[in-house]
């Protein structure tokens, strides 16, 4: 049954996605999405926001699509779309696994997203564990430890933002070394930035968390969508991703790594799935024991849609190739910096400085601009969807801009003079998905923005610049 089941969906599904070419990006859903300008016609949508969610890549969607007839529920049927369906959530679990070099014991847990993953691994985080996180890090990998140590015995070691890789290295040893009782203590690292794109220097990080007896996550939102991950050459313990992230938008997501801490915590949610046997106690009560494998954590009936399509996106970036990937990105990457550069009044903000190794994550302020109201100037006069604001990443956008509150400019209110302070900033970030048209695009757009100043007028409503004619 099991290799028949396996192979209807394999005929189902796509061929494998051709090698990219450098020179093009690769089809996503969206692609030809025409949305209207404040300013009169209509203009092509150029998705620069996939730093929060990346579309769909085609061939992602394409697999779902084929799949989806087949649907049925996942180890919990007799019937042949159940068996079907048990098979393809468990390939997909092997698919992952071999997409993020996991080591043959690790478990690959499938969760709704990179903040489920690493609220579950704060959840089995052993009693009395002291948890080291840099203050860079988004709210995903900052938030999750601080709700752990606030009902419980576990402690968290804020560690200042580094100005350079080795300085993360060394605050990290040094933070470690001083630690008193020695006892769990766990390292949670973004691969990297969600708000500058720079990368982090994972291996060291693991290298001088290992070398002090603690153990390291890897939160790689940010880095699998655009880097290859290895987890066994990285050395990282676990691994967090998320699919919306990584052109999978059906609500998955994935903890991967050592079983030993997740065995021995209590399941994440308690329930159906998890359980393997059920019965009631002479007591009156209700006894439990709970599965020893990656289902002790997948309670519920899973998202095999979701499961499926991430296995699908690690396919297609597989077979597309990560070198060609990156190439065609880095090339992206170099023609924001440039465009940018070339504009006095735009400053991109940045820890690690212009030769740090980033991803296709860039942001920046204008002078003389708040950055809602520059934001909201790209989408209705050019087309173009970026992100402003702090980026779930409050306390590092806050320290790149050297402000001391969250305060956010009313659009409406007289811009700030050149070279005052901004209070939020502008961050546009694309992928495999996006044709240099999009870039060309926003680099002339901001230029003219900053030139010419805005074409229409904006105001802010429920906290968001819009165009004042399209809301009033
Ligand atoms: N971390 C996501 C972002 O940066 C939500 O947009």
């Amino acid at each position: 049954m099991s290799a028949y089941a396996t192979a209807t969906v394999a005929a189902a599904t796509s061929a494998p996605a051709a090698p990219c070419d450098a020179a093009q990006p690769l089809p996503v859903l969206g692609r030809d999405v025409s949305v209207p300008l404040v300013t009169g016609g209509e203009v092509t949508y150029a998705a620069l926001d996939y730093a929060a969610s990346a579309p769909a890549l085609q061939r992602v969607w394409d697999d779902v699509a084929a799949y989806a007839p087949y649907y049925g529920s996942v180890h919990r049927g007799a019937g042949y779309l159940s068996q079907l369906s048990t098979d393809l959530f468990e390939n997909s679990r092997a698919d992952v696994a071999e997409f993020l070099g996991c080591r043959a014991d690790d478990h690959v847990i499938f969760t709704r997203s990179t903040t489920d993953s690493l609220n579950l691994l704060a959840a089995a985080l052993p009693r009395g564990t002291r948890v080291f996180v840099f203050e860079t890090e988004h709210h995903a990998s900052l938030l999750p430890w601080e709700r752990r140590a606030a009902a419980s015995d576990v402690t968290v070691s804020y560690l200042d933002a580094p100005r350079t890789p080795a300085q993360a290295v060394e605050t990290l040893e040094k933070a470690l070394a001083g630690r008193e009782p020695y006892g769990p203590a766990l390292v949670c690292v973004t691969g990297a930035s969600n708000v500058t794109g720079e990368v982090w220097p994972v291996r060291e990080l693991a290298a001088a968390a290992h070398a002090h007896g603690a153990r390291i996550v890897l939160d790689a939102a940010q880095l699998a969508p655009h880097h290859p991950v290895d987890v066994a050459a990285s050395d990282v313990d676990w691994v967090a991703f998320s699919g919306h992230k990584l052109y999978a938008p059906f609500g998955s997501g994935v903890l991967a790594g050592r079983r030993d801490w997740l065995l021995a915590a209590e399941p994440y949610l308690a329930g159906g799935g998890a359980s393997r046997k059920v019965e009631r106690r002479a007591d009156g009560g209700v006894a439990v024991e709970w599965h020893e494998s990656e289902a002790r954590h997948e309670a519920g009936s899973p998202n095999v849609i979701g499961v499926y399509a991430i296995a699908a996106a690690c396919k297609a970036l597989t077979e597309a190739g990560f070198d060609a990937l990156v190439e065609r990105e880095q090339r992206l990457v170099a023609r924001v910096r440039e465009g940018l550069a070339e504009v006095p009044e735009v400053k991109v903000l940045s820890l690690f400085g212009d030769d740090a190794p980033r991803v296709g994550v860039i942001s920046f302020v204008v002078a003389g601009w708040n950055s809602s109201h520059f934001a909201a100037a790209l989408s209705a006069e050019y087309g173009i969807g970026v992100r402003d604001g702090l980026f779930c990443a409050h306390p590092l956008v806050r320290t790149l801009l050297g402000a001391e509150d969250d305060e956010v400019g009313e659009c409406g209110a007289p811009e700030a003079a050149p070279g005052e302070r901004s209070l939020n900033a502008i961050r546009v970030s694309f992928g495999a998905g996006t044709p240099d048209e999009h870039i060309d695009r926003f680099v002339t757009a901001v230029r003219e923005l900053v030139t010419s100043g805005a074409k229409w007028d904006y105001r802010t409503e429920g906290g968001r610049c819009v165009p004042v004619s399209v809301s009033a």
